[in-house]
């Protein structure tokens, strides 16, 4: 059949505007992230209610297309999955569940047991024997509910100092130091087909470290389950770590157990406690200075984050045997956390894909790091 010079424009146009329509489905050509690390980890992303609910446009196409792995930013936190009592909310935790069914992707559930955002009936509970119920009333009704529906659960969030020692939380406060064990003791019982983890940032320093190895050890020597270990990686682009991470990539691996990259990001703005937190509480005042690239990221940063991402990636390829999952904290620049942590309403970009969800710099010398 013969087709007339102007439906022939039409039906390009059409086509055109139906790219667009999906944003980041105009890069059909564009390298996955999943795809090109198949053989070495899964590569996962935190997701917000909104892109659970595929109501952000500009991720509707870019997250199956890029990842294998999703971790609810905030909805399966305490607050929000058991605001009362007797009142657990899991609308939007089980439509992650769904979505992740949809798109042959691993949820790994976060968190069960976190001194942060806690419901407001059990922060400052006081009687001890209140603490105790709610803590296994928690883990117990939240882990089995999902046990087979999501791989994996952070069973236990932040429980460290900086110096290795136990956070006074009011879990530690209330039910004493073996609070740790007891949770994954729930867990396992709760979510038998669940993997569990522990989960820390800063546990790269070597002080910090040595505290969650003793932690993971004391798991282990009471029989109770843990498979793996979650290194936040909440780190700036011009101060990586890197030969800590490499240590602790070796330590924790030497522990029998699977270590991950669970909340990545590399800012790129000024941090008012020199980078060396992720604690969500602490908050600052803002100022220009801290806010210097609101209108767009200076070719010189993206260089050096893109380079700083590359050293990363190919650090863990060298240990892909000991890593199962890096995730980023977040799907692109525009939804990251960073923009209002520590300091709110600020221009931060930490991830590998832009407030228009197209690839970065530093996406591409990720997906190079493989073809070296
Ligand atoms: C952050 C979320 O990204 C924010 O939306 C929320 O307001 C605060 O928590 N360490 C963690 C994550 O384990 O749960 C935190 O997520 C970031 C630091």
């Amino acid at each position: 059949m013969l087709i007339k010079p102007r439906t022939h424009i039409l039906i390009i146009a059409l086509s055109c505007s139906l790219f667009d329509a999906g944003k980041s489905s105009a890069q059909t050509n564009t390298p996955s992230l999943k795809e090109v690390f198949k053989n070495d980890f899964l590569i996962g992303t935190a997701l917000n209610t909104q892109q659970i609910e595929e109501k952000d446009s500009g991720t509707v196409v870019l997250v199956p297309q890029q990842f294998n792995a999703v971790t609810p930013e905030n909805v399966m936190k305490a607050a929000i999955i058991q605001p009362g009592w007797n009142d657990f909310n899991f609308k939007v935790a089980d439509e992650l569940v769904d979505y992740a069914a949809k798109h042959n992707m691993k949820v790994n559930a976060h968190t069960l047991i976190w001194h942060s955002q806690l419901p407001p009936f059990m922060r400052h509970m006081q009687n001890a024997d209140s603490v105790k119920e709610y803590f296994q009333k928690h883990i117990t009704t939240v882990a089995s509910r999902y046990d087979g529906k999501v791989y994996s659960w952070d069973v236990v969030n932040e429980a460290l100092n900086e110096d290795g020692t136990l956070r006074n939380s009011i879990f530690l406060q209330k039910l004493g130091e073996d609070y740790i064990v007891e949770a994954f003791r729930l867990a396992q019982k709760a979510a038998p087909h669940t993997k569990l983890y522990y989960n820390d940032y800063n546990i790269e320093q070597p002080a910090k470290r040595a505290g969650a190895i003793a932690l993971i050890k004391k798991i282990q020597a009471a029989g109770v389950r843990i498979d793996g270990v979650g290194i936040q990686g909440h780190w700036k682009y011009n101060t990586v770590p890197m030969h800590d991470i490499e240590e602790s990539i070796k330590a924790f691996a030497a522990l029998g157990i699977e270590v991950m990259f669970t909340e990545l990001d590399l800012g790129v703005l000024p941090n008012p406690w020199d980078g060396k937190t992720a604690e969500v509480s602490n908050t600052a005042e803002g100022n220009d200075k801290m806010n210097p690239y609101t209108k767009a990221l200076p070719d010189s940063v993206a260089a050096a984050q893109a380079k700083a991402y590359a050293d990363l990636f190919s650090l863990f390829l060298k240990y892909n045997q000991s890593i199962s999952r890096v995730t980023f904290w977040g799907v692109a620049d525009g939804v990251s956390w960073l923009n209002g942590w520590p300091i709110r309403g600020r221009t931060n970009y930490p991830l590998l894909f832009n407030r228009q969800y197209k690839p970065k710099t530093a996406f591409y010398s990720v997906i190079k790091t493989k073809e070296n």
